[in-house]
């Protein structure tokens, strides 16, 4: 006898738990299915995210910011301390401890939303009148509705299988149980930077590969400058345009053969290697071809601009479709997807969705970038503020980077505003906001921001926009 719901989520990440929290307060019958298992084989809802991503990494950069800053911000400020030392265990169960909150909040959500919880793998069965059969272990669940939020999986490189001892993935890497001496990271995209700076802070000898010839081409490239400075004064080794070759793993850790920039070939030889390449959409458990539905050369779902797949009543969002791989923006897709199916107007603006890298110092984006402005031959003005001039940023003791706005050349309406600096992730909020309510940069300009703060930094990129900071 199977259950019946009005919806079944297939995946409890950002997309899948939020969507099923937001379609119940809209009143629908939900089952949302996870198979994510905690170290005990018990359930840890919040997917990719919660359990490997987001939560995990940034509970260790801030472990390791706070060891960086320990033995050599504190000095500066008449702070002593002798026999500065790392329990990376500690620090290890810490992070664990943060990430099972996290999953035992979501259990709880889900209690109080009334959306019933299942653990296990969720497959297609087949379509019926009534819908979609779904299984779960040997339950069998029917619903009119089924949203798809099965996330993603890293991705190895070819022949190189990740064994999360030496060849790491993002699991791998968030479990490393000492400081590696010499640690080696394939890609300098989000998980390279911010990985790459975690075991560094903690002592690591850190080379990064990357193979395209620039440094986060998707940044703005006078942040990405900035950056790429900052990153190689603490330490960072980061090789661009490299082909990498084979790569061996042993007792004795991993060898690495590449190609640099010059053609050059060459031997990288690390304690562990961390691959990260990107991401590859989960949709082999699904049993997709027993309903027909369509996935593209990538394996992602295939979805319109609403989210909506090739079959009726069946929705994807997050990872497994196309678009950003950001938590945010699977929730957001998520909520819209709830909303669209209670006939309201569920809507997603990529354009506003902003990005943000936890480095030291955070890179946080929103909009489009000087390049690609030009690129698309669309006037513009330029503004920008440095936090050196900032007395928040000099009190703070942290004076890298900047904020810099982008607005069209006539109409002054914001395109874009990139930040490098301290507390880029939550500056950028407010340049998201003005952004929605389409604002000019000379509205920023005119708004009372607290001082001292680094927000002032936002305010003054603003005015130089019109060519009239009062601080620099
Ligand atoms: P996921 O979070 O991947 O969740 C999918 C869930 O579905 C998983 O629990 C999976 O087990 C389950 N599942 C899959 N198939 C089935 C099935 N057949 N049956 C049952 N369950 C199934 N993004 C940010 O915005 N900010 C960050 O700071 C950030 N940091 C990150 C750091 C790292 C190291 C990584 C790897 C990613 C990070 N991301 C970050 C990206 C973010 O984690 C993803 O964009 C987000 O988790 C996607 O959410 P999702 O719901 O689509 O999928
Ligand atoms: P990524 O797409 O950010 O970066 C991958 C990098 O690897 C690219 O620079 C690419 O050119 C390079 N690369 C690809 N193949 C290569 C090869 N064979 N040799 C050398 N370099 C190669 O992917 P990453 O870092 O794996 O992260 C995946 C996604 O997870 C991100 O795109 C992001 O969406 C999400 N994420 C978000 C975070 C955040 O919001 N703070 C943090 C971490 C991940």
């Amino acid at each position: 006898m199977s259950k019946n719901f009005d919806l079944i989520v297939i995946g409890a990440g950002p997309g899948g738990y939020i969507g099923a929290i937001r379609a119940a307060q809209l009143g629908f019958n939900v089952a949302c299915i996870d198979e994510w298992k905690n170290g005990k084989g018990g359930p840890a809802p919040g997917g990719t995210c919660t359990n490997v991503g987001c939560i995990p990494s940034k509970a260790l950069l801030q472990s390791s910011e706070h060891f960086e800053h320990a033995g050599h911000a504190f000095a500066d400020h008449g702070i002593g301390l002798k026999d500065l030392s790392i329990d990376v265990k500690k620090m290890l169960a810490r992070k664990d401890k943060v990430v099972a909150q996290n999953n035992d909040g979501i259990l709880y959500l889900f209690k109080k939303n009334k959306v019933t919880f299942f653990h296990g793998r969720g497959a297609f069965v087949k379509a019926v009148d009534a819908g979609y059969e779904v299984a779960v272990g040997e339950e069998a669940l029917t619903a009119k509705q089924v949203l798809l939020a099965t996330g993603s999986s890293a991705r190895a490189l070819p022949g190189t299988p990740f064994d999360e001892v030496n060849v790491l993935s993002n699991d791998g890497a968030l479990r490393i149980g000492e400081v590696p001496k010499r640690l080696g990271l394939i890609g300098s995209g989000v998980i390279g930077l911010e990985m790459g700076s975690v075991w560094r802070r903690l002592g690591s000898e850190v080379t990064v590969l990357e193979a395209l010839p620039t440094f986060l081409g998707a940044v703005d490239e006078q942040i990405a400058k900035e950056a790429h400075k900052a990153f190689v004064k603490q330490g960072l080794k980061i090789e661009l345009g490299v082909k990498v070759g084979e790569i061996k793993s042993g007792k004795k850790g991993v060898a690495v053969e590449y190609t640099n920039a010059k053609g050059e070939a060459q031997k990288l030889e690390v304690d562990k290697l961390i691959v990260s390449i990107g991401r590859v959409p989960n949709t082999t458990g699904l049993n997709a071809e027993a309903v027909g539905l369509k996935l593209d050369e990538r394996g992602a779902i295939v979805v319109d601009d609403d989210c909506r797949t090739n079959l009726p009543g069946v929705w994807a969002v997050g990872d497994v479709v196309r678009g950003p791989m950001l938590a945010h923006k699977a929730e957001e897709e998520g909520v819209a997807v709830a909303e669209r199916m209670a006939g309201q107007h569920g809507h997603v603006n990529f354009n506003t969705t902003p990005w943000v890298i936890y480095t030291s110092p955070e890179i946080a984006w929103v909009g489009q970038t000087e390049q690609q402005l030009k690129a698309a031959g669309r006037a513009y003005k330029a503004g920008t503020f440095p936090f050196l001039a900032n007395g928040r940023a000099r009190a703070l003791g942290d004076t890298t980077g900047m904020v810099k706005f982008l607005a069209d050349a006539v109409s002054d309406e914001i395109l874009g505003v990139h930040i490098v600096g301290p507390m880029a992730s939550e500056l950028i909020a407010e340049a998201v906001v003005a952004m929605e309510f389409k604002a000019s940069a000379e509205d920023i300009a005119r708004i009372c921001h607290a001082h001292p703060s680094l927000s002032e930094a936002t305010k003054e990129a603003a005015l130089a926009v019109d060519k009239r900071t009062l601080n620099f």
